[in-house]
């Protein structure tokens, strides 16, 4: 399975996937790294040939970015698109180029908290749990199909930080657990619905892992 990775910082996540492979936990190979920050520390996990990026506010519209990106992705014949911690919405032209096979990792228990700055709100609302899924990108933010959920417990003291830092140790495990699925050809999206082992998903798929 040839993954296309999308990031915009870190790349926890692109190095989770990265492992995986390495030890033979994931049957994929990642054709390409794409970032819209140059200096993102997610494509010094690749080698050079794999690296592409450009400063999107170089460009002078998203359309014109995006066309580009979805150009670099499309050359490098991706069976899957990953969001892995990419932070820039994906515009139409873009999803309808990959409709169907852009998954991205969001960490919240979605459609709770689409959008940013996702654990402030979670405590904000004295929410007793919180967590990360792995949904299908359509154009509109966090919106499309939930594959699966992880959750995980938020602590009295919890803070922003300390909460990101519990969400993130169930991020990988999720993300390799959905992406192993793919893998195996277990996971498809027809008019808008997750289809896993040929059946609709009424509701997402819950996975427990454990946090420190
Ligand atoms: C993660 O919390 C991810 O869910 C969000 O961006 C954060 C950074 O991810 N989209 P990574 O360490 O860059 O993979």
């Amino acid at each position: 399975m040839r993954l296309a990775v999308l990031a915009s910082g870190r790349g926890s996540n692109l190095q989770a996937i990265l492992d995986a492979i390495a030890t033979g936990a994931l049957e994929a190979r990642v054709v390409g790294v794409f970032s819209d920050k140059p200096t993102a520390p997610a494509l010094q996990r690749v080698p050079e040939p794999l690296r592409w990026s450009r400063k999107a506010k170089d460009y002078a519209d998203r359309g014109a970015f995006g066309t580009e990106l979805a150009d670099a992705v499309a050359a490098s014949q991706p069976d899957w698109v990953v969001c892995a911690g990419y932070m820039r919405i994906l515009g139409d032209a873009f999803v309808q180029r990959f409709r169907g096979r852009i998954l991205n990792i969001h960490p919240s228990l979605l459609p709770k908290y689409r959008g940013l700055h996702t654990h402030a709100r979670a405590l904000a609302a004295s929410d007793a749990e919180h967590g990360a899924s792995v949904h299908f990108v359509i154009p509109e933010l966090d919106a499309g199909a939930v594959i699966a959920y992880a959750p995980v417990p938020v602590l009295t003291d919890d803070t922003a930080e300390s909460l990101a830092a519990r969400v993130l140790q169930v991020e990988h495990p999720l993300l390799l657990a959905v992406l192993q699925m793919t893998a195996a050809g277990r996971i498809d999206e027809q008019s808008g619905r997750a289809i896993v082992d040929g059946q609709p998903l009424f509701t997402p798929l819950r996975l427990e892992f454990a946090t420190t």
